[in-house]
């Protein structure tokens, strides 16, 4: 008998393994159950005194609206929006690090930032208010990903600066579950209490759920025998290839999370275990475009292009036409009818690559490799330059046991499937299991070496 999707609650029997339950009824909150006019309306409101917050409070949002001629109460419909400037990172940066909080600092609970590993770091900060709306947020996502009060949540995500642990551990709390705050790293240790505490949900990057399985395999331990039902996966890129990898090696349900820090961490967007047809924007409290990066413009429902966000209901930092650099569309909504979904993430505006003039992401080199059988998941981008022409170079692990023959085809045929899919030529080495760098939390999946 398989296990792995009857999340009616724990210690129940499991029967079927790859269809989610819809959401009970009693299980929606309010917001979820509003139809789309009712979003709307909302929405609007919402949005007029996020303007007129910003506006009030933050000497850049009174800057950039003055320059642009508008006043908040210019935005008396929703596609007004449109005529608002955008905001963008170096905004963060150059008010660095509390220049945009909206709120005096004696209301601030707590601050976040991210890395920073290119300039300075970007700092977001949360009143009281924000916090509670977060954990909302991400216990509503959690629910819709199947999780129920009484299951434990087992969190892998790095708890400190970034929003991934501490989001996901606030939501969790929440949602009624058991929150185990495992962080990212010490992987044989993680591996140990998941077989112990036996959660039935893993919120982690797919990156580093990778590093896991091989570490239940080392350990002798049989991924599809743990107590696991659900991971919630984000923070990176991730493709339907290494949702089938994922769900196949661990009998799990594999969802997606989507968020950033600038607009709340985690919880912005989440996939419904039932319908996995991409992520629910929860729209009460965030708006989301789809703006042409080249020329933007808005662009209309079903069509690709940058994704940018305004919040809706939050105090400390209110974001007004955010440009995520993310790369996406927005459909109508299918599990949550009030809310359009957003297909999961292609990749960055900044992840492209640009080799001999055709654009390659990331995400394409992923599908081709996950659907080689004689290939781990695992692969690295190498970028080099011979003579003048930049380069690109596929590293990818072989499965245990996989002989030099079958890796010699397997390479040939990523090459000839990057350049029949993509169009470009791209050299592939197969190297052994277990060599290249594995994943902690967010991985790097590009290495540029073109300026050393
Ligand atoms: O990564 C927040 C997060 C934590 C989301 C845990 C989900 C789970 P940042 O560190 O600010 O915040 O990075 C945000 O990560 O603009 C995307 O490029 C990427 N990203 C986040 N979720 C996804 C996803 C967190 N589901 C940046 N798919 C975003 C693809 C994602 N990319």
């Amino acid at each position: 008998m398989s296990r792995g999707s009857d999340m009616t609650g724990p210690g129940t029997q499991h029967t079927t393994a790859r269809r989610g339950e819809p959401l009970p009824e009693g299980l929606l909150d309010d917001a979820e159950r509003l139809s789309r006019d009712e979003v709307r309306a909302l929405q609007l409101t919402r949005l007029r005194t996020t303007l007129r917050h910003a506006y009030d409070h933050v000497e850049l949002y009174r800057k950039k609206f003055d320059s642009a001629g508008l006043t908040p109460e210019d935005c008396r419909t929703l596609e007004d929006l449109a005529r608002f400037p955008f905001t963008t990172k170096a905004d963060l940066r150059d008010t660095y690090p509390f220049g945009m909080f909206a709120v005096p600092m004696d209301e601030v609970r707590r601050v976040h930032a991210s890395s920073g590993t290119t300039g300075r770091p970007t700092v977001v900060g949360y009143t009281e208010n924000d916090l509670s709306m977060w954990a909302d947020v991400v216990a509503r996502s959690i629910r819709a990903a199947g999780g129920r009060p009484g299951h434990k949540v087992h969190v892998s995500y790095g708890y400190g600066l970034f929003t991934g642990g501490l989001g996901a551990h606030y939501g969790a709390e929440r949602a009624g579950c058991t929150v185990i705050p495992a962080s990212g790293g010490m992987t044989a240790r993680q591996v140990q209490i998941i077989q112990d505490f036996r959660p039935e949900i893993i919120m982690v990057t797919p990156s580093y759920m990778l590093t896991l399985l091989d570490e239940f395999e080392r350990q002798g331990i049989d991924p599809r025998s743990t107590s696991l039902r659900v991971g919630i996966f984000g923070a990176e890129p991730w493709t339907e290839e290494m949702r089938r990898e994922i769900e196949e090696r661990l009998d799990i349900h594999a969802v997606d999370i989507y968020g950033l820090s600038e607009v709340i961490g985690p919880g912005v967007a989440q996939e419904c275990v039932e319908t996995k047809d991409g992520l629910q924007v929860w729209e009460d409290h965030f708006y989301p475009e789809v703006v042409d990066p080249f020329t933007d413009q808005v662009l209309p429902e079903g069509e690709s292009g940058e994704l940018v966000f305004t919040s809706l209901t939050k105090e400390a930092l209110p974001v007004i036409r955010y440009r995520t650099r993310d790369l996406t569309r927005l459909l109508p909504g299918t599990a949550r009818p009030g809310f359009r979904r957003m297909e999961k993430i292609t990749g960055r505006c900044d992840d492209m690559i640009i080799l001999r003039g055709v654009n390659v992401f990331p995400s394409q080199i992923e599908e081709i490799v996950l659907r080689t059988p004689a290939l781990a998941p695992h692969f690295q981008i190498r970028l080099t330059r011979k003579g003048r022409m930049d380069h690109m170079t596929v590293r990818v692990e072989s499965r245990p046991g996989s002989d030099p023959a079958r890796r010699e085809a397997a390479a040939r045929h990523i090459a000839r499937g990057v350049k029949d899919a993509v169009g470009v030529t791209v050299d592939v080495e197969v190297v052994d299991p277990d060599t290249l760098e594995r994943s902690m939390g967010k991985l790097k999946r590009v290495k540029d070496l073109r300026e050393e």
